[in-house]
């Protein structure tokens, strides 16, 4: 009686531990999860974010297939405007408006981080984001600096759509292993 009791304890000791590792740090060991948030500016006198092609039928009014943007975004740690936060980084790259039916962009960004823990090092993201859904995952394929070969994989949310301020901002949460 007292053994099975026992054993029910140790049982549920390891079940606790081994949720408390997931909920920090991703999922899965030897994963770093990093919370940044990324700043589209798309009007106003500073745009981070510039289009930069397009196809003659690109069409405005619908998915603006074959649009391309190129972006140097701030990163910032809070999801304040980024006139008002803590920049961490940039994002740099391109988007392309990728899909036909829906608004779907393909990401091709390197986050390169200016300041705090990860200053000096850089991710390099890439993945499909349909900027509708509430939850876009992107692959994380590779980095410099401590991310010097890392995988991992990037969860977007978008915090604010930007139609009224002209800046997009949506939160990632990167889990990386480098
Ligand atoms: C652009 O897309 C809108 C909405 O789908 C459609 O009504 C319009 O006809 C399209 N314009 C062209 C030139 O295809
Ligand atoms: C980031 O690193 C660079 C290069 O080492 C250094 O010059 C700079 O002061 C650092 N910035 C912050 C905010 O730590």
């Amino acid at each position: 009686m007292a053994k099975a009791a026992l054993q029910l304890l140790l049982l549920l000791c390891v079940a606790a531990v081994a949720w408390a590792a997931d909920d920090g740090g991703g999922s899965g060991a030897g994963m770093t999860k990093i919370k940044v948030y990324w700043h589209d500016v798309v009007a106003g006198p500073n745009p981070t974010a510039i289009r930069v092609a397009q196809a003659a039928s690109t069409n405005a009014s619908s998915t603006y297939f074959g649009a391309v943007v190129a972006i140097d975004d701030p990163l910032t740690s809070s999801p304040a405007a980024a006139a008002a936060g803590e920049v961490v980084g940039r994002a740099q790259g391109t988007y392309t408006f990728a899909d036909q039916r829906v608004i779907g962009l393909l990401m091709d960004m390197n986050f390169v981080f200016t300041a705090g823990d990860h200053n000096g090092s850089s991710l390099a993201i890439m993945g499909r984001n349909e900027v509708m859904s509430p939850v876009r995952e992107m692959s994380i394929v590779g980095g410099s600096g401590k991310f010097r070969m890392a995988r991992g994989y990037a969860e977007a949310r978008t915090v604010d759509s930007g139609f009224k301020s002209g800046e997009t901002i949506v939160e990632y949460t990167l889990f990386v292993k480098a």
